[in-house]
């Protein structure tokens, strides 16, 4: 019997400092053996957002420690561990810088190999770590930073079909939340207030709606937020305003993903097209009730990350490390930290002004 790959996985790319070891089962399936993840939300919480020396302080701070918990917890030896996978972008220069030293010197000083990991493919492939998905698939990842429609035609092989052309969609709900006087990080909090809400009484812009194809837009829906903001008195009102803007981006997910689906199908024939949702906004309970509603409508098999995988963690870093492993996708240790890196390097950039869609 071969011995099944252990992976460390270390993420730093912004305000997550984590760590986690996986391997495999009998079966070939991906088995987290620890995971931990410790959040800088106290750190943060009195400038309302991720101030970056900070983040990077902290994660200087407690990296060691939390790499050692989930070797503690995961009852592996150091030595065991087979390859040392760590995030090298996109991110926050600094913070990534962190983890990405961190791994390579564990990786130098057990004589193992290096994994340079992109963010994003964590995300894309976290679905993996609790259910069979082979490629290729539909992928609508949803972050603080990123909101894109991937077509993933295997392993580092994306094909962007769209983007958010300003905002991401995590930042829509952040922003609202403050607006609002949630304190940070407010996005989660957006559908416990919108619960209360009614989601009609507010009608908010959708920017590119009928037309861009799967592309995105959310900055007017931020500025339409604010306006609104400035008149509302009560907590009903509040509770109003969260719905009605759960509500629009709903809408506006549901017909972007609706075309993104036609696009996929172009570039793919398969007997049963997949649709993965992964990214901090896809733990959002409503989104990923109204898009599995999309997939029964048009045969697509809906496959979420794991809500405690939706946000940033060390078990997604590893998973791509395996994949790469298997492969014998080592990297330098001179590999540098990219602020920017995104998964389809030919695709076009669409942000800012100027941008004819
Ligand atoms: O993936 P992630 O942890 O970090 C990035 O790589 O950006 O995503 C964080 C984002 C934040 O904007 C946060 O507000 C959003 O995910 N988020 C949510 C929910 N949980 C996290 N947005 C809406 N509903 C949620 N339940
Ligand atoms: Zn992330």
């Amino acid at each position: 019997m071969n011995k099944k790959p252990i992976i460390l996985g270390i993420e730093s790319s912004c305000d997550e400092t984590a760590a986690s070891i996986i391997t495999e089962n009998e079966q070939g399936m991906p088995t987290i053996l620890s995971s931990i993840v410790s959040s800088q939300v106290d750190v943060h919480k009195e400038f309302g957002g991720v101030v970056p020396e900070l983040a990077a302080r902290s994660h200087m701070e407690k990296i060691d420690l939390i790499t050692k918990k989930a070797i503690d917890e995961s009852g592996i030896k150091m030595k065991d561990v087979d390859a040392i996978a760590a995030t090298a972008g996109p991110g926050l220069i600094v913070c990534l810088s962190v983890g990405l030293s961190f791994g390579k010197a564990v990786a130098s000083s057990l004589n193992k190999p290096f994994i340079a990991v992109n963010h994003l493919e964590g995300h894309a492939l976290s679905p993996k770590l609790n259910s069979e998905l082979n490629y290729p698939y539909l992928l609508l990842l949803i972050s603080g930073g990123h909101t894109q429609f991937l077509s993933v035609q295997g392993l580092g092989n994306y094909k962007r079909l769209g983007t958010t052309i300003d905002d991401a969609v995590g930042e829509a709900f952040d922003k609202t939340a403050k607006l609002l006087g949630i304190e940070f990080p407010g996005g989660p909090q957006i559908e416990v207030y919108a619960k209360k809400g009614d989601s009609k009484k507010y009608e908010l812009p959708k920017p590119i709606f009928h037309r861009g194809g799967c592309n995105l837009s959310f900055a007017g829906l931020k500025t339409a937020v604010l306006k609104i903001s400035k008149q509302i008195k009560t907590d009903q009102e509040k509770y109003d305003l969260a719905a009605s803007f759960q509500r629009t981006v709903e809408e506006i997910l549901y017909k972007k993903s609706k075309i993104a689906f036609e696009e996929f199908k172009k570039m793919n024939k398969s007997n049963k097209n997949k649709f993965v949702v992964a990214g901090g906004v896809a733990a959002n309970k409503r989104i990923r009730e109204v898009l599995t509603n999309l997939c029964k409508e048009e045969d697509f098999e809906a496959i979420f990350s794991p809500i405690n995988l939706c946000g940033d963690n060390g078990a997604m870093i590893a998973m791509v490390g395996l994949e790469k492993f298997k492969l014998k996708q080592f990297s330098e240790l001179d590999h540098p930290a990219k602020p920017r890196w995104p998964l389809d390097e030919d695709a076009a950039f669409l942000k800012g002004a100027g941008v004819r869609l």
